[in-house]
């Protein structure tokens, strides 16, 4: 079914770090606003931020403390309420981040919650006794350590699965449930567009809080199999869909970590009336060791197919290669020191096409890159503080740990957007909060809106592309080339138009013949490098799209 949603570009703040208006350094409300034309112009419909709201920022925002307040540093509820106006002027539309698996524990259920153990707010919190003199049971943290604290005034312990600023919500709980609905109730009818509902596979724990047996502390899997995507999550959101979500003409995008392809139907299966996408990790392995590491091209056909195959004519993906939490896309996969521009490109084509609502986290759009740390004082994010320590206490040297933490650090996605080349990168006239990528001179939006052949003008050709095709956004995706080493290339097909689309992942060149995939009669419609010298071999990085 044709949708608003499924035709959208997608396009994600990060609020502290986007453009700060007012020179204190800190990004904020009134900088988005002063951008909306620049996204409006790169062809963007939808815009997700992330949270806004009040927060002593332990986990920069994601640590609530009051839902309908915004923070002071980006503002003021006025400076929202005109930001939506002015998004909603121009034709777009604006999600925010429900976080409701967990508040700040400055939130005041929280202070209510650990007042006294017969406070009515007890219960909105999960807390148990020590077991044997310890925690009540072995679970991890996800950003480290044990994931439960002590409460000396009451002698219990609380569970929070993030930092220990953020304790978890019982959503066994109906009043929970009924205070959150409330508030989703109260952002709905100010007008916003939807939510994407932060770490929703986590609200439903193991009800017991058994140990998890063998732990494997570098490990996550194991170690979260008592709260990722647990039996019995989806009556959660089946509640809260038939409470909220399904009346209201809205976009929902879960955060769905531990949901595989085969079970992705029951999610967003269209006539289930759940989730309208979700955005699933199998390809980028977020929060795990392995997470460094370059995957190989199949391993991305397998999962990318697994997907789109999943959902072809029955629920729609969320696309995405970047966010706040992940490294930055070029760095991971593509090739920054040879080729940086053209594997941007390259990997840009590669997700964009496919079927589903493609996101684009910001800075993405201008292939900004990894940024360097020298020691722990250039980090910011809670996690990599958690990891630097615990990295530290099993021997690891400092060296390594940088090493560890520049290939998988979330700080790498958070440094300020690069506006142009003038002193902070344009992104304020005071010293950012956090240290600018020192490549801004050279990556920059200023500077690539000048150049025919940027990044920047890259994407904009795809988004453009895509919204001139209707193949390219409701054609069936197939892949082709599927044993191929080098090459990821895939078709899309609607009503007799067909598209293919070519992307070289390698810094080497590559072939193919055209017995394996004819390209006889096609016509070439976008590439990064142009012109196309000789159809069956590709250069290194190379993407091409053809229409047949
Ligand atoms: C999600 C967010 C991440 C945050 C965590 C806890 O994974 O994307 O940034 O730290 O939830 O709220
Ligand atoms: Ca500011």
């Amino acid at each position: 079914m044709a949708n608003w949603w499924k035709e959208a570009v997608a396009y994600q703040i990060y609020p502290r770090s986007f453009k700060d208006s007012n020179g204190d350094g800190i990004g904020d409300l009134n900088g988005i606003s002063e951008k909306l034309d620049y996204l409006k112009d790169l062809g963007i419909d939808l815009i997700w931020i992330c949270p806004m709201y009040k927060s002593p920022n332990d986990d920069n925002g994601y640590d609530i403390s009051d839902y309908q307040e915004i923070m002071a540093e980006f503002g003021s509820m006025a400076d929202f309420d005109r930001l939506l106006e002015q998004v909603h002027a121009r034709g777009m539309r604006l999600i925010i981040d429900l976080v409701v698996n967990h508040t700040s524990d400055e939130h005041p259920w929280f202070l209510e919650s650990r007042s006294s153990r017969n406070n009515p707010k007890r219960g909105w919190y999960i807390w148990r006794d020590s077991k044997n003199g310890a925690e009540p049971n072995n679970w991890e943290g996800i950003f480290k350590g044990s994931a439960w604290e002590f409460d000396p005034q009451t002698q219990q312990y609380y569970l929070h699965l993030f930092t220990r600023r953020q304790p978890d919500l019982n959503w066994e709980n109906h009043d929970v449930r009924r205070a959150v609905y409330d508030m989703m109730r109260w952002w709905l009818d100010k007008g916003i567009d939807g939510f994407r509902i932060d770490a929703i596979a986590h609200l439903k724990k193991e009800p017991l809080l058994d140990d998890v047996p063998n732990p494997d502390k570098l490990r996550y899997a194991p170690a979260m199999k008592s709260h990722l995507n647990y039996d019995g999550l989806l009556d959660y959101v089946d509640d809260m869909s038939r409470n909220v979500l399904q009346h209201y003409d809205i976009v929902t995008v879960g955060e769905m970590n531990g949901l595989y392809a085969e079970n992705a139907e029951e999610w967003v299966g269209e006539h289930r009336g759940r989730l309208n996408m979700v955005f699933q990790f199998e390809h980028v392995r977020l929060w795990e060791p392995e997470a460094g590491l370059r995957p190989e091209p199949a391993a991305l056909k397998r999962i990318f197919t697994a997907w789109q195959e999943a959902l072809e004519g029955k629920g729609w993906n969320a696309l995405y290669v970047e966010n706040h939490d992940l490294t930055r896309i070029t760095s991971r996969w593509g090739d920054t020191e040879h080729y940086w521009r053209e594997s941007a490109t390259c990997i840009a084509a590669l997700y964009f096409l496919m079927q589903g609502t493609p996101f684009i986290y910001q800075g993405q759009e201008i292939g900004m890159t990894n940024t360097r740390f020298e020691g722990l004082e250039d980090f910011d994010d809670v996690s990599a503080k958690n990891m630097w320590r615990e990295m530290a206490e099993q021997g690891k040297s400092e060296e390594e740990i940088i090493a560890f933490l520049t290939n998988t650090g979330r700080d790498n996605s958070r440094t300020p957007m690069q506006w142009n080349a003038w002193p902070n990168a344009g992104f304020s006239d005071a010293k950012p909060w956090f240290k600018v990528n020192a490549n801004y001179e050279m990556i920059n939006v200023a500077s690539q809106q000048q150049d025919p052949d940027s990044v920047l003008n890259f994407y904009r050709a795809l988004i453009q592309l895509r919204r001139q095709e209707r193949t390219l956004i409701y054609g069936r995706y197939v892949l082709e080339l599927e044993g191929h080493s080098q090459i990821y290339a895939y078709s899309r097909m609607l009503e007799g138009v067909e598209f293919v689309v070519l992307c070289n992942m390698s810094s080497k060149s590559a072939r193919w013949s055209e017995a394996e995939l004819s390209l006889d009669g096609a016509r070439f419609v976008l590439g990064n490098y142009a012109p196309v010298e000789e159809t069956y071999r590709l250069h290194a990085w190379e993407a091409r799209v053809y229409k047949l």
